[in-house]
Order: C-alpha cells, then structure tokens, then sequence
C-alpha cells in the first residue's frame, strides 16, 4: 500500500478558523471547529448544546465577527410569537396610509395592495435573516437563535421552514426565500427536549466543558493581566468544583468573573479568606455554597495548600 500524503497544515482550513477565532479571543477545541466550518460549508444550521457558560452564545458572536458577518439574534422565551421573531405588519403606519388613500379615492383593493406591501412590514430577527433590509442587504449574515429550548414547541414548529429551505411565507406577500443563506446557529441548555424535526435539520455538536489546559488557554486569553499561578491554580480548583456534587457546577463565564474578582483584589494566588468571600462568583445556589463552605473547603484548602493564617504551603 503506498504511504498516505502528508498533510499540509497551512492547507488545513480548521486549523485557519481556530486561528481567526483566536484572534477574536474565542478558544476552539478541534471538535468544535470542525463543526464550524463544515456548518458553513454544507449551509446547514447548526445547533450547540451545552451546560450555561461554556461559551455557545460567545461562539456564534466571534464566528460572525471571523466572516464580517452582521450578527442577527433571536433571544428566544416562553410564549414568544411568531410576531416577535418573523415579522408584524405596522399597523399604525397601516392605517394612516388606509386614510391617506381614502382621500385620494383609492378603491379598497387598491389601498390593500398598498398597505400589505414590504414597506409596511416590521422584519423581526427570523425575517431580517432571509430577507436583510436597507443598507445591510449585501452584508453575509449570521443567525443567532439563543436559548432555542426556552421557547414553545409551536415555535420550533415554526422554524422548520428558515432552517430547511431558508424561507419565510407571508400570505399576503407570498414566499421570500433567502438570496443568501445566511449561517444559522442554535444554542440550547437542555431547559427541555427538542424535537426530532429540529434535530434533523441541524448539524449537532455538545460543547463540554474545557479541559484544564484550554480554560487556561481561554482565562489568559480574556484575562491577560491575571497572574499565570492564580490562572492555573484557580482554574484547577474550578475544575475541582465541578466534579463535585454541585447543583450548578461553574462555567467558563463564572472562572472568567471570580478569577477577574481575585484580579481586582490585587491576588496573585489563591489564599483562604479570598476564596470564600468570592465563592459566590463560581456558585450561584445557596445550597451549594454552604455544601462547599460546610463540607469540601477544607479538603479544597489542603489540596491547595492554602493555610488558615493566608499563607500558602
Ligand atoms: N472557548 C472560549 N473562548 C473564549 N471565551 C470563552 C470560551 N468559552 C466561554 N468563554 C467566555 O465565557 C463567557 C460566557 O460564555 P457564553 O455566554 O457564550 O456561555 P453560554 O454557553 O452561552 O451560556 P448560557 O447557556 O448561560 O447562555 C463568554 O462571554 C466568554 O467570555
Ligand atoms: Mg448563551
């Protein structure tokens, strides 16, 4: 069998893009830009699952930022609308223009062709997307649909359509399908399960949280003025933390605050007295920072070597 080509590294389009999100300071592992680029490649929406805080939302805004895309976000909720996140018609302008053409003698159906014309249309984030208005209609874009998991089930049913044939339809005005497509991201936590329709039309990747070395690599990199041991040593405690039995176990977001609190105090180490009066940066329920302050601090400050008098082994 003859020996495999070598592969040419510069040629390596994943190894491009983890390069130009770092250069947007946002970290990948190569899973994760893998995923990237070939959700761009293949023009397929892509959906990222994670715990809160292991930067799904953060990678959507560097990618938009890497191809000098206009970000478009949807932040979805419980009971949002079709009327939030497509379009809505402007009523008022609507009906003073109703009055304007009754005063130039229009007939009915000539006032109604006016009036259900894009003029009078409020392009919510879904519509934006497909059908970008004004100055940014030449601009690539990137959909953002943030917290997919909190809206309804009827609402995903209504995004089968933008993610499966970037389209939207409007009765009045008929089907507008995207000149380009723009690249669609979905972020979800879990809040409750997606449907297998949505799944379907989505490349999927699970962002985990970071292995030691990368939340390193990350906190530097948004942090650049910590001090390294405070960076290694306290990203090793978080990292300690979240194998704990913790209701909300820290994410990248919360070693990025408390590291960034110790910063302020003027810390170069951990030391005892600072890790508990900044403990709320990394656990936000009250139950688990009394099973920390009660029950594993100890153990976590001999780990650490850090002394009760503030001195460190
Ligand atoms: N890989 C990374 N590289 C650089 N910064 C990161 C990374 N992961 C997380 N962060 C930082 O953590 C912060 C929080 O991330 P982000 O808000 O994107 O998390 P999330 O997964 O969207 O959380 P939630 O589910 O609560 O919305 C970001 O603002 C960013 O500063
Ligand atoms: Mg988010």
């Amino acid at each position: 069998m003859a020996d495999a080509a070598p592969v040419d590294l510069d040629d390596d389009p994943v190894r491009g893009l983890t390069a130009a999100l770092a250069a947007q300071h946002y970290i990948v592992d190569r899973p994760l830009a893998t995923v990237l680029h070939l959700a761009g490649h293949l023009e397929l929406p892509l959906l990222l699952e994670g715990e809160p805080g292991v930067g799904k939302t953060a990678v959507a805004e560097a990618l938009a930022a890497v191809r000098g895309a206009r970000l478009v976000r949807l932040q979805c909720y419980e009971g949002l609308s079709a009327h939030h996140a497509l379009y809505e018609w402007d009523y008022a302008r609507q009906l003073l223009d109703i009055r304007i053409g009754e005063a130039e003698g229009l007939s009915g159906s000539g006032v109604r062709s006016r009036i259900f014309s894009p003029e009078f249309l409020l392009r919510r984030p879904l519509l934006e997307a497909i059908w970008p208005s004004g100055d940014d209609r030449h601009r690539p874009v990137l959909l953002l649909i943030d917290e997919v998991d909190r809206a309804d089930e009827e609402f995903e049913a209504l995004l089968l359509e933008v993610l499966s044939q970037f389209q939207v339809t409007i009765p009045e005005i008929g089907t507008i399908r995207a000149e380009r497509r723009p690249t669609i991201v979905l972020t979800a936590n879990r809040t409750r399960a997606l449907s297998d329709a949505l799944r379907r039309r989505c490349l999927y990747h699970w962002i985990p949280f970071p292995s030691l070395e990368r939340e390193i690599e990350i906190v530097r990199t948004r942090l650049p003025e910590a001090s390294e041991r405070l960076v290694q040593r306290g990203c090793l405690l978080v990292q300690r933390l979240r194998g704990g039995y913790y209701r909300k176990a820290p994410g990248v977001s919360e070693t990025i605050d408390w590291l960034r609190a110790l910063t302020l105090f003027g810390a170069t180490d951990l030391d005892r007295a600072r890790v508990q009066d900044t403990i709320g940066c990394l656990l936000k329920d009250s139950e688990d920072v009394a099973a920390f302050l009660g029950r594993d601090s100890e153990q976590m400050y001999r780990e650490f070597g850090l002394l009760p008098d503030g001195r460190t082994a």
